[in-house]
């Protein structure tokens, strides 16, 4: 980095060239750099065999990665991770780990690769590569479905804490997570409030790799696991039932669908909890507006502000009882099956 303030056309190149980094993180994440730098540091060429990685290739990774606070580069091309890079440690408290292995993959980047086409027509930019929509793709790619859900259990744990310390779900007895993949945002709830017993619902070839999960967050013997559509039907009678990051995969008209699924499963007063992100203000949320143009490239949905929501549950059989922020890029829209 050069001195003084960054010239706007410095901050707009720094910009364009995102994609570097996202890329260099994911081959990180993919070769395991942090979880092998865990007991402390280790020179690149140490790294390179252990990852089975080019040394020569690997040292320029690295130093590229130190020089955006990621790692530090120390005498004889050591390496040690920064506060940053642990969050790249697959067992790190707030893990990222997941995530940067996933949005690297190919068939998701060559996804956002066609985001102009989507632009230009609007037609969905995974289905116009991919020939299928994502769910379709993971439920055939037993690799794809896994480390996708094990990125979107990156994503929970990144906002479960803030979320659970926001709302009181200890006031509920049974809690239905619909659409709750492999159980990360569920377990931390049973988890905080012992009192309450869950059931993980979700596509068959996802709730079935739950159960380490579940067991490692010692929740297992108060949740149950039960798989399907959302489109069809969802378990019966429980006291909530939650929606995370799920209405902001959909166009409203499926969301409605879900919706209305949810609701004949509801007992008149149960609670209707999407957890989602609130769209922000315009000039506002970088996190909410990117959000949403992933929405748009892959699953095909887009996030929402607070009277969207409202209106997606008056016209489901809900009413709104309001949103709850947790400081977290996430929070909860509430609503009262009517
Ligand atoms: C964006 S992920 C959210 C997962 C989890 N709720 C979370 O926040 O980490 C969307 C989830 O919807 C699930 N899903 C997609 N289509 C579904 C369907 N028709 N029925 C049930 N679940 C579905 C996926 O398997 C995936 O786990």
């Amino acid at each position: 980095m050069g001195s003084g303030p960054e010239r706007p056309s410095q901050a707009l190149l720094r910009l364009v060239n995102g994609y570097q980094v996202t890329q260099a993180l994911h081959v990180a994440a993919v070769l395991g750099i942090a979880d092998l730098l865990t007991d402390g540091p280790r020179s690149s060429d140490d790294l390179a065999a252990a990852a089975g990685a080019h040394p020569d290739a690997l040292y320029r990774l690295l130093r590229a990665l130190a020089s955006v606070d990621v790692l530090r580069e120390e005498d004889g091309r050591l390496f040690a991770l920064t506060p940053i890079g642990d969050g790249l440690r697959s067992d790190a408290p707030q893990s990222v780990a997941g995530w940067a292995a996933f949005v690297g993959e190919p068939y998701y980047w060559q996804a956002w690769g066609a985001l102009l086409h989507g632009v230009r027509t609007g037609e969905n930019a995974f289905q116009h590569v991919n020939g299928v929509d994502p769910w379709t793709l993971r439920a055939r790619e037993p690799e794809r479905s896994a480390s996708f859900d094990r990125a979107m259990a990156s994503v929970s744990r990144q906002v479960a804490a803030a979320v659970i310390a926001a709302y009181d779900f200890g006031r509920f007895g049974t809690i239905v997570d619909v659409g709750g993949g492999n159980g990360a945002f569920l377990a931390a709830v049973l988890a905080a409030h012992p009192s309450t017993r869950g059931v993980l619902f979700d596509q068959p070839h996802v709730v079935s790799g739950a159960g380490p999960l579940l067991v490692a967050a010692g929740v297992a013997d108060r949740c149950e696991t039960v798989s399907g559509s959302f489109f069809d039907a969802v378990p019966a009678g429980g006291d909530a039932y939650v929606l995370k990051a799920i209405l902001h995969d959909w166009e409203d008209d499926d969301c409605l669908r879900i919706l209305r699924t949810c609701r004949r499963a509801m007992p008149d007063g149960a609670a209707l909890l999407a957890v989602e992100r609130d769209l922000g203000a315009p000039n506002a949320a970088p996190e909410s507006k990117f959000s949403d143009l992933n929405m748009l490239v892959a699953p095909g949905g887009r996030e929402r502000s607070p009277e969207a929501y409202a209106a997606l549950f008056a016209a489901s059989g809900f009413r709104f009882v309001g949103f709850t922020p947790s400081g977290a890029p996430a929070g909860v829209f509430e609503g009262t099956a009517a």
